[in-house]
């Protein structure tokens, strides 16, 4: 991925982190998937007050790519913190990180995360996710 598209995923997590709907927690978070085609999906994270409806930001991104038809991803930036405070590290949640195997190459998708828009860092799924349980295992 080029610097600049970098920035680029890492500034649409943080525009997309001021829709995130967090009435009950106010823990904000903003993601941005990048496909493999170069469309940017960005996301929010979206409470409900019955609290386990309530979608991550991720999964938003994702969600929102898979149903308009892209299933290739390249990465995904994530940001949050509580509202009106500083951010936090916000390592994608295990439900997340379940529907992105679902998707990418664990040794090839890569997982930015970090405290703003210039301090941040990648992971790969691999890491972040080890003896996952994945399509693969359900092939005959
Ligand atoms: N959240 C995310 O959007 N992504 C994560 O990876 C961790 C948690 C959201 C869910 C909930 O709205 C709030 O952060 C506090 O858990």
């Amino acid at each position: 991925m080029t610097k600049e598209t970098e920035k680029q995923l890492v500034k649409t997590a943080l525009e997309f982190r001021k829709r995130s709907y967090a009435p009950y927690s106010h823990y904000k978070v903003g993601a941005a998937l990048l496909a493999k085609n170069g469309t940017i999906y960005g996301g929010c994270n979206i409470e409900n007050a019955a609290y386990t409806p309530t979608n991550c930001a991720e999964r938003t991104a994702f969600f929102k790519a898979v149903s308009e038809g892209i299933k290739d991803f390249e990465a995904i930036a994530i940001f949050g913190g509580y509202d009106g405070g500083e951010l936090k590290i916000c390592a994608p949640c295990g439900v997340c990180r379940q529907v992105m195997i679902e998707f990418c190459d664990p040794d090839e998708f890569l997982i930015y995360i970090g405290t703003s828009e210039n301090n941040y860092e990648a992971h790969t799924l691999r890491e972040m996710l080890p003896f996952s349980f994945s399509p693969k295992e359900l092939e005959k």
